[in-house]
């Protein structure tokens, strides 16, 4: 309701255009007791996921304006009366005067001479007296117009419905309106009315989709007076600034006005339909406002055998629909992966994100990105899809604005010849909403993406799991600031990867997407990682910030909600929202060797996790191990796994092939005087992140009580090259928050 079609001042001057049409063409048909004819436009699909209409096919919508702009739909339904939403005129619980607004009849577009079109102030906004909010119901208003609208052919009432009326689960209909043409995306010049067919939902099964966890962590309850249209896939929609418009559907040659348009969430959004307002109920309430004014609206009858219809099936209507991306037959197996080929190039990877669009970085497209002008060459241009048998050609590079400068943005949307048709294969990925939130613990993918480098063993290098938001944006130097929390776009997305030892040295290639996987289905949800020398994890520009330029761009690319919601027990932790001071030293220190393999240290520990997971400990009192929780708890889980700790053989045994080694070796720096001193632990996932152990020195002192602290003189230094590698804060360092560290002591029950 915030996004507002502006429309200029200019337009409200032309009313009212004298002698623009005659007010003789009505000749109504008698009807019942009324004796207007209604619902029959003259002889002749944001409304989101719409088309243009026609003029003259919705001669009773009209555009309701407010402050010289568009704000909401109405519909004619008698001379001097406008059938409304409530929530257009009432704010904060106040009505708003009527003087402040105005409606135009007859409008079909913004941009030529507006045939026909006039403009009536409003006299009255009669709004239900238990109206309270949209989602309480009783969403309807009628205006009373200062004085009649000129009935003609683009300027004629709609039928009503009388309270017996029946619109059956499954029925076509039609919303009109000039609103969004997707969430926050307004409708183009010139404006033309928005037409889109909708289908009826029973009350079943709309309350049957809504029950499915969504984006808006929304319980919602159908009331009575509350009619959804929609489609279960979503795609096809009313939308901001629709509101207060038409949901028309046709009987016996007549268009019947079965709903209002009232709320949604999102638009288009699967499984979240749009509500509108049943117009049937509201008979008794509509014909006792207008009481006395002639002619009134008009009620035909429904035919008998419309309204004895069979009544909607309960239970079987239940059909949720699934995304229809992001499915792939096993990880790695991608069926969106594009491969463009540009001539004197090597081939550049992307992603299917629609029947016709690719998504990849714009940097493999140098020179073609800063001017204006479409690449010639676009002809010799080609896309390699899976399962296709032959290359696609490509009508238009579309880069994002920033590509050439800023790093996060390095994207563009190339548009295929032809669109392919989806299924197992070709098909394209699923792409966030920008509040889109990946839980810490998602398991992960890194995809081709750009001009890829071969690496060595590199299937198995590929498998990551996300690192919690707070962590990762902590590390990546944004101290102070605070981490964005759940439903905000995250600065970087940091996933772990699983396999250490494959890469060996550095990892340098950062040609990479990252995908993460909810409920079976594959997001994009990041692009290529941050420069991050060799420290790790590494960390990714996330992907949903880009969500509405792609989808208004390519008007179809698979925007998903999330699909996963069980953030555990706990959760993150959330209420921590500034990262503690010293995670920056505390992140420090690069391993100057390899890593401490071989050399039996006598206060390694190896510590074995349910029998499979190994991480190492160290030893800091005779009956004291210490080592990092993420290698005990694992995410979700708040027992404490059987755990047992072997003593004096650290990397001397090679381990069974089924243990996985969940931490890395801690850091060690030797003091002057020759003692080593424990001055990290390895965060997980990472060889060369490390907590400081030192701002942990209370707790481990009161829980050990033994525990051998060396005195701030004899702090540790470390002479190799690289002096700052152990900062001599990191030794003093106190009063940091415990979450930054996540250790856990392991008292030993010494058994004999
Ligand atoms: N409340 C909106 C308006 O004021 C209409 C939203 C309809 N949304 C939907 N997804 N059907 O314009």
């Amino acid at each position: 309701m915030s996004q507002h079609l502006l429309l200029p001042l200019a337009i409200l001057a032309i009313s009212p255009i004298p002698g623009a049409f005659q007010d003789s063409a009505l000749s109504p048909t008698k009807e019942e007791p009324e004796d207007l004819d209604c619902g029959r436009p003259e002889p002749s699909a944001r409304i989101m996921g719409g088309s243009d209409s026609q003029p003259g096919t919705w001669p009773w919508q009209v555009s309701l304006h407010q402050g010289g702009g568009h704000i909401c739909g109405g519909s004619l339904i008698a001379p001097s009366w406008v059938l409304s939403a409530a929530h257009c005129f009432v704010t904060n619980g106040t009505l708003e005067p009527a003087a402040e607004w105005s409606v135009v009849l007859g409008v079909h577009s913004y941009d030529g001479p507006l045939d026909g079109a006039h403009v009536r102030s409003v006299a009255a906004i009669l709004v239900p007296d238990n109206y309270s909010g949209v989602e309480s119901g009783a969403d309807v208003a009628l205006l009373r117009l200062a004085s009649p609208a000129r009935l003609g052919p683009t300027v004629r009432p709609v039928c009503l419905p009388r309270a017996s009326h029946r619109f059956a689960h499954g029925t076509a209909c039609w919303a009109t309106g000039w609103g969004d043409v997707q969430e926050a995306d307004p409708l183009p010049l010139p404006w033309v009315l928005q037409e889109v067919e909708l289908r009826v939902l029973g009350e079943a099964a709309c309350q049957c989709l809504y029950s499915r966890p969504g984006p808006f962590n929304l319980t919602f309850q159908l009331l009575p007076g509350m009619l959804c249209a929609g489609y279960p896939e979503g795609r096809k929609d009313t939308c901001q600034g629709d509101s207060g418009g038409p949901l028309v559907c046709k009987e016996g040659g007549r268009w019947f006005q079965a709903g209002i348009t009232s709320f949604g969430f999102g638009c288009g959004r699967r499984n979240r339909p749009g509500v509108f307002t049943a117009v049937a109920p509201y008979e008794a309430w509509i014909r006792e406002q207008v009481l006395g004014s002639e002619p009134g609206p008009a009620f035909p009858t429904q035919s008998p055998e419309l309204q004895s219809g069979l009544p909607e099936p309960t239970d079987e209507n239940c059909t949720i629909a699934l995304p229809e991306c992001g499915k792939a037959p096993r990880p790695g197996a991608w069926p969106w992966e594009a491969q463009v080929m540009v001539p004197g190039s090597r081939p550049c990877y992307g992603a299917l994100v629609s029947e016709s669009w690719v998504l990849a970085p714009a940097s493999c497209f140098p020179g073609r990105i800063s001017s204006d002008l479409p690449p010639r060459d676009l002809d010799h241009w080609r896309v390699m899809l899976p399962s296709r048998p032959r290359a696609e050609r490509v009508a238009r590079l579309v880069p994002h604005e920033n590509a050439s400068w800023d790093d996060a943005s390095n994207l563009a949307l190339l548009q295929l010849r032809a669109p392919v048709n989806l299924s197992v294969a070709p098909r394209p990925v699923c792409l966030p909403h920008p509040e889109h939130y990946f839980l810490p613990g998602s398991r992960c993918r890194l995809a081709r993406w750009g001009h890829t480098e071969p690496v060595p063993g590199a299937g198995s290098l590929l498998e990551a799991e996300l690192l919690g938001a707070w962590w990762c944006h902590c590390l990546y130097g944004r101290q102070g600031e605070s981490v964005p929390p759940p439903g905000e776009p995250p600065l970087a997305l940091c996933p772990a990867y699983q396999e250490e030892e494959v890469a060996g040295r550095c990892w340098n290639y950062s040609h990479w997407s990252l995908l993460c996987r909810e409920e079976g289905t594959w997001f994009l949800a990041g692009i290529r990682d941050l420069p991050s020398d060799c420290l790790r994890p590494r960390a990714f520009y996330p992907l949903q910030t880009h969500g509405p330029w792609i989808s208004h761009v390519t008007r179809g690319a698979y925007l998903e909600d999330q699909l996963s919601w069980d953030w555990g027990p706990e959760g993150e932790e959330t209420e921590t929202q500034t990262c503690p001071p010293h995670t920056e030293h505390g992140a420090c220190g690069l391993r100057p060797e390899p890593a401490l393999t071989g050399g039996l240290w006598p206060w390694l520990a190896e510590v074995h996790v349910a029998g499979e997971r190994v991480c190492t400990g160290i030893l800091v009192a005779p009956g004291w191990v210490l080592a990092a929780t993420h290698c005990i708890l694992r995410l979700g889980s708040t027992t404490v796994p059987y755990i047992e700790v072997y003593l004096g053989r650290a990397g001397a045994s090679p381990l069974p092939q089924s243990h996985q080694v969940t931490s890395a070796p801690p850091l060690l720096c030797q003091t002057e005087e020759g003692s080593w001193v424990l001055v990290g632990m390895a965060i997980r996932g990472s060889r060369d992140l490390f907590a400081a152990i030192g701002p942990e020195e209370t707790w481990i002192s009161q829980t050990v009580g033994e525990a051998h602290f060396l005195l701030p003189s004899g702090f540790p230094h470390w002479l190799p090259e690289g002096g700052d590698l152990c900062p001599p804060d990191m030794a003093r360092a106190s009063g940091s928050p415990r979450a930054a560290l996540f250790l856990l002591l392991l008292t030993l029950l010494i058994q004999g």
